[in-house]
Parts: structure tokens; sequence; C-alpha cells
């Protein structure tokens, strides 16, 4: 997964309900490839054992800090050189108030103090402690050192109580740590605008025109992007995806909408690219009242919605990006769209081929510019999304060399 493979990590787990999730959180990392050390308080220990991280992680998990045994008494100051980040999750209402005091009463706490490596720390604890004058202050004072504070999302705990104190998703915080992670790669600086999803053209207060877009094509490019450093927008159709951490969505469902939307971000944006799959056309008057089914047939009269793309036109350091949904005639056709709306690249994607188009998490695309063809094999959308970016990040290298 792109910028997480062979990166050295830190998971610091604190003594929560919401340790459970630790384990998956730690299983997510190892098979996206990080070299993950797992430091357990011995309060964390009571709800998950050592054991259960070792066997995901595929290497020791340490909570007695003067176990010379193992080596752990000089552990943390080994582990906190060579990470490039610590995770601490869930970051308990105690470890939170020991790193922010400077406490090191524990792998955790010690870990925290002796790094140097970005930290970021996701709460979990009863929305009674969490909202408590004690911990916001504590929370306050790592926001203000440069930690990054992740949640905790509001919902019901195992306490029974609802409120402000889950621990976020695990998806969430493995974005929070790419987000960190990439923070001065080779897009940091650059606004990147990505539009996602299709978009639905009202028909009646019930029904609309639209398409099969899920969004994850274009959900992918906006992470990608964010895990290149890049400042980024994503202006989303509706789509049953979670907000990628550290993007900014914009939730949009006409094609009206969608354009007023890019247009705006794209005014100060160094590329824009359209992964949305826009309606053509849209009725050409959406009906106050729904629809009875009392005629024997039903003529709609659409007319077309605005091209984003070519609306967007040519301006001096903006990169412009589109695909092309094709089912047949592929090159051709992505190549003609490639000169109408004056583009920079396309990426035709041929949306009848298997693993590939709507839905699905994979996709097969050619890369078409003005130079030539690269066929791509079948591959996730987010390595497509890398492969896109790598294209986008060499032209406007190539616009402005340092
Ligand atoms: O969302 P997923 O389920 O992951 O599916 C991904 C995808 C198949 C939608 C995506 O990979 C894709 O191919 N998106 C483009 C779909 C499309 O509308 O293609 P098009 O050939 O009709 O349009 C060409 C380009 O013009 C696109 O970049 C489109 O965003 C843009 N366009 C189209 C119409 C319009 N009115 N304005 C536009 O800007």
């Amino acid at each position: 997964m792109y910028n997480l493979t062979d990166r050295e990590i830190v998971l610091g787990v604190s003594g929560s309900i919401a340790a459970y999730k630790a384990a998956d959180l730690a299983s997510k990392l190892t098979q996206a490839g990080v070299r993950l050390d797992v430091v357990l308080t011995p309060a964390a220990a009571k709800f998950v054992t050592p054991l259960t991280f070792q066997s995901v992680s595929g290497r020791p998990a340490y909570v007695d800090m003067f176990d010379t045994a193992s080596g752990a008494s000089e552990l943390h100051i080994e582990l906190a050189r060579r990470a490039n980040a610590l995770l601490i999750a869930p970051a308990s209402a105690t470890t939170i108030a020991r790193v922010a005091l400077g406490l090191a009463e524990d792998l955790v706490s010690l870990t925290a103090l002796a790094t140097r490596a970005p930290i970021i720390v996701c709460p979990a604890m009863d929305p009674q402690m969490f909202e408590h004058e004690a911990t916001q202050a504590h929370l306050e004072t790592l926001r203000r050192r440069g930690l990054h504070v992740v949640g905790p999302e509001e919902g019901r705990l195992a306490s029974g109580h609802t409120g402000p104190g889950r621990m976020s998703e695990v998806q969430t915080i493995i974005g929070a740590l790419r987000y960190v992670l990439g923070k001065d790669a080779d897009l940091a600086g650059r606004k990147v605008v990505v539009s996602a999803g299709g978009t639905q053209e009202p028909v009646d207060p019930v029904r609309y025109v639209g398409n099969y877009s899920s969004g994850k094509m274009g959900y992918a490019l906006a992470e990608a992007a964010r895990d290149r450093g890049a400042d980024t927008v994503l202006v989303s159709g509706p789509a049953a995806l979670p907000e990628p951490y550290a993007v900014r969505v914009l939730p949009v469902r006409q094609a009206t909408e969608m354009r007023d939307a890019v247009l705006a971000e794209c005014a100060d944006a160094d590329a824009v690219i359209m992964a949305a799959a826009v309606a053509d056309y849209q009725p050409a008057e959406a009906v106050g009242q729904k629809i009875k089914r009392r005629q024997k047939g039903l003529s709609l009269s659409l007319v077309r919605t605005p091209d984003i793309l070519a609306e967007i036109g040519r301006r001096a350091g903006l990169v412009k990006v589109g695909f092309a949904a094709e089912s047949e005639n592929l090159l051709t056709n992505a190549r003609r769209k490639l000169d109408d709306k004056r583009l920079d690249l396309i990426v035709a994607n041929n949306v009848t081929a298997e693993g590939s188009g709507f839905g699905s998490d994979t996709n097969r695309v050619t890369l078409v510019d003005g130079e030539g063809e690269e066929e791509l094999p079948l591959m996730s959308k987010y390595e497509v999304a890398c492969r896109v970016l790598d294209r986008v990040a060499a032209a406007l290298r190539e616009a402005s060399p340092d």
C-alpha cells in the first residue's frame, strides 16, 4: 500500500476496551507491509495479550519495561529512534495525561517521550472522561505540540453510554498514518481537486437519472493525492464510502452542482482529476410531484448537462486529467476526449473488462496523452491512482522545475 511498505511503525496500546480493535489495526498494518512493533501498557495487556499482537505482526510485543531478558529495558530508545511514526491506539485518558505531562511510566509513554517521530493519538474512553476538563486540557497540549489527535467518534460505548469516546475506525486511523507519513512527499504544497461518483439528475421527488459509479476510483485518487502531501479536495456525488482522513469532501448531487464546486476549487488548484461519471443528460425539468403510474408509457425530455472538464478550459500551471469510460473503441474515443476537452492526460477505462470499471475494487486502464499510450495491467484502484499521480507529479515538475 504505497507509503506504508517497509515503514517502521510503533503501535502503543493502552488500557481501554478498544484495545481489541488495535489487534485488527496491527493486522491491517502488517498486511500493508509495515514493520510493526507493538508496546502495551500493563492495563492494555489485561484487555488483549501481547501474544495476540505477536501473532499478527510476526514480531515480539512488549509490556514490561524492566524485562532485561527480552532487552525491553533499552528497547524504548531503540524503537523510538528507528520509528517513522508512533501510533497510540487506543489512547486512554491516563496515557494521554502521561504523554502530555512527559511522565514515562510505561513502555508507551516512555516511547512517546523518547521519539522525535510524528505521534498520532487515538483517544478511546467514556464520554464523561473525554469531556473532563483535565482530558481536554491534555489533548490541547498535545495538539499544540504538533501531535495528531484522531477522533474520538460519537456512538454507543461499551459502558452503555452514548457520546464522544469511541476510537476511530481502523481505516480512518490508517488514513491518518498515511497522511502523516506523506506530508513532505512530492505533491506537498500542491492543491489537487478530484471528482468522484455519479451525479443524480432529478426526474421527480423520488426518481433520478443516474449511473453505477460507486465513487471508489475517485476516493482512491483523493487518498493517493493526500498520501503524497497534496492539499486534496474531493467533489463527490452520492457515494456510500467513508470520508477519507484529511481530505476536504464537498458533497454534491447534480452535474450543475458538481460544475460549480469543481470550477470554484480549480481557481487556485495545481491539478484536477475528473473520475466522476457525470450524467451527460438531465431531465429538461424536474416535476414537482411524484409521476403517477397512470399512462401506458412515459417519455422524458432530456437536455445536455454542462461539460465540466471543457468548461475548466486551459490555464498555465493547471494539469487536467480526465477519465474515459468506454464500452467500445476505447483508445479512439479516449483520444477524441483528450483533444476535445483539452486535457494533459486521459485514463481510458474499458468498463466491460473483467474486474474493471464501475463498482469493482480493481481497474484496468490505459494512460493516454500527447506522447502515446501506456497500458496498465489489472490492479487495485489505489494502485491505478498512484500511477495517475506519478504522471501528474511529473507534469507539475516539468512545468515548474526547481
Ligand atoms: O466510481 P467507480 O465505481 O469506482 O467507477 C469508476 C469509473 C468507471 C466511474 C471511473 O473509472 C471512470 O471511468 N470515470 C469517468 C466516467 C465518465 O463519465 O466518462 P465519460 O467518458 O463520460 O467522460 C469523460 C470525462 O469527462 C470524465 O473525466 C468525466 O468526468 C468528464 N465529464 C463528463 C461529462 C460531463 N458533463 N462533464 C465532464 O466533465
